[in-house]
Parts: structure tokens; sequence; C-alpha cells
């Protein structure tokens, strides 16, 4: 047989498969996520997402302190509290988890730590929802302000970026208003710009006791049905001020990042969530799957549909076994 084109003589050892990778997973770009949470001296893992853990400041600047010698240097940090009520007072209360963890980083770490924190009501209101209810809704321009409020607690206390996903209309506007006003320039906005109403959620849910008591979060997070959608709330963000803008979850949406890929100049991220791990974590224990193959294997699809940033539980896994090298 003669074939003037062989396509797998690229393929034939792991030297010339090197040779002509196209995509790698940027190490540079990914965050390992957090759960913080009240007290002291307390770290608990989460049962649905084995490794990951829910703990008090203290332990959280140690095991950060831990995780930076793996090479990890940029965290997301989540809060958990039983301080909850209509106001989500506690959201901005200088006695938060989530503001005393990032004053203790600033301090000890500065710049040599990126810390983001995420932007919502949900871990603080007595419903669980992510806004503000008002007669049995939630209330968009109220929970805004709170989200405000909440935005600039957290600049103060030091932190490098925010990271709102309570997918309020307008938030990105207001909160980059009210940082403008107050004279921080420097605090990035990391928008959930595209954050769909997703089932891959449930075991964070789980982590943070953020289940709504009641109703679903479709009345403000994106129908799955929708594509068109996600770049209208694409261009939304970029005119509010957002530097950074993200799809969520990731792995179900890869044309929604090359779309967003497509269609804006500044980076995109995606959000690689709690649910997507549970299940990478299920398959492998259940030997269905190698473990470090598949998490390389969902990174660089979420890297070839165009993220740069990916924010993701397995980061620790992955330096700690070398699966990025394999
Ligand atoms: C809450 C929030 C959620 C996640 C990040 N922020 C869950 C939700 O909307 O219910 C999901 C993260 C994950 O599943 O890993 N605003
Ligand atoms: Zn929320």
């Amino acid at each position: 047989m003669t074939i003037s084109h062989r396509p797998r003589r690229l393929r034939r050892n792991q030297l010339i498969r090197d040779l002509v990778a196209e995509h790698h997973v940027h190490l540079d770009g990914l965050i390992q996520p957090y759960f913080v949470c009240d007290g002291t001296g307390v770290r608990d893992e989460i049962n649905t997402m084995p490794g990951i853990h829910r703990e008090s400041v203290d332990s959280l600047v140690e095991s950060i302190g831990n995780d930076r010698k793996l090479g990890i240097s940029k965290v997301m940090l989540f809060g958990v509290t039983d301080r909850r009520d209509p106001m989500a007072a506690t959201a901005w209360d200088d006695d938060n988890p989530v503001i005393r963890a990032v004053r203790k980083l600033e301090d000890k770490f500065g710049d040599d730590a990126h810390v983001c924190a995420d932007v919502c009501l949900c871990a603080y209101t007595d419903t669980g929802h992510c806004g503000i209810m008002v007669d049995g809704v939630v209330d968009n321009d109220k929970s805004v302000d709170i989200l405000c409020k909440m935005s600039l607690a957290l600049a103060k206390a030091g932190c490098d970026c925010l990271g709102p996903s309570d997918m309020m209309d307008g938030r990105i506007g207001a909160i980059r208003k009210t940082l403008e006003a107050e004279g921080y320039t420097d605090t990035i906005i990391m928008a959930y710009t595209a954050k769909y109403a997703s089932s891959y959620y449930g075991p964070f849910r789980e982590a943070a006791c953020s289940t709504p008591g009641e109703g679903d979060r479709k009345g403000y997070q994106m129908d799955f049905r929708n594509c068109t959608e996600a770049v209208h709330e694409l261009s939304l963000d970029e005119l509010e001020g957002a530097d950074i803008v993200m799809v969520k979850p990731a792995l179900t949406y890869l044309d929604i990042i090359s779309d967003f890929k497509r269609n804006t100049s500044i980076p995109v991220a995606a959000y690689n969530v709690s649910g997507e791990y549970a299940a990478v974590k299920l398959m492998t224990q259940t030997g269905l799957a190698e473990e470090g193959a598949l998490i390389m294997e969902n990174l660089t699809a979420i890297t070839r549909a165009g993220a740069t940033i990916i924010l993701t539980y397995h980061l620790r896994d992955i330096l700690k076994n070398g699966w990025h090298q394999a």
C-alpha cells in the first residue's frame, strides 16, 4: 500500500508525541480553592471531596504554608459559618473567617501569595440563597449593596482578587465603582461571568453548607440550554470593569469557554467544580481510571477550549504526584 500521508508517524514514540504536542496545562494559571470556617484548631475533611478540608484560620495559614512548599502560590477562599441572618451581616463583618484569613495571609506572605476570595452571600444568609430575600424573591439591588460592602471589607483586609459568584445584575460595575471611590485601584475582579445553575455544585454545597433551604438558584444562575446569553453576560462584565472573566462549571461548558476566548481579549478562567472533582475521585477509587491521567486529560481539555486560568481542587495532588510531568 502506498499512502502519502501517515499521521501515525508523529505518534510513534513519546519523544515525537511531545515534539508535536499543541496544548499544555499552564501550571502558573492554576488556583487552589480552600474552605475557611470559624473557631480554632478545626480541620475536617469534607466527606464528598476527599483531600479537601474545612478549616479554621490558624489551620488554613499552616496548610497554605505547606502548600507553598509544593509550589502553590494562588489560592481562592470560601467562607463557612453558623452566623447567618436575613441580611448576611457576617459577609462584611471584620470577624468573617475569610476576612480574618486574608489579613493573616497578607501579613505573612504579602505579594508571595496571590489571595482571591469568593464574593457571594450564600454562606451568610439564613436562606442559603446567594442574595437577600425580599417577599420571597432574591432582591437584586439590595444584594448588590451588601456585595459591595463585602468586597470593600475584603479589599481593606488586603485581598488581591475578588471573585463575585452571586450572578446578580450590575454587581461588577457596582463593586468596581466602590473600589475606585475608596482608592483600591489594584484589586482585581475575576467575575463569575457565565455561572450556570448546575448539578455539579453538589459537593461544594455540602462543604460550604450553602444549599438553599427553599427553591433553587435558577432565578439568578444561567440556564444550561443557553450560550449566546453567556456572550451577553461577557460584554456586560467587560464594560463594568472585570479584569478576568470566568465560565463555571468547566467540563460540560467547553463550548462556552471557547466562545469567551473568541469574543474577549481579557483572560478567561474556568472553574473545575466540586462535582467534577468528586467524579474523578469516584472513578479512580473504583479503579475505573488512573487518577493523574484522568485529571490531566480534563485540565488539558479546559486549556484547549481557551482557559488560561483554572480553579481546581486537584492542584495539590497534581504537584504532590508530579502528574503534570508525566
Ligand atoms: C456559591 C458558589 C458555588 C460554587 C462557588 N461559589 C455553589 C453554588 O452556586 O451553589 C461552586 C463551586 C464548586 O462546586 O466547586 N456562590
Ligand atoms: Zn452563592
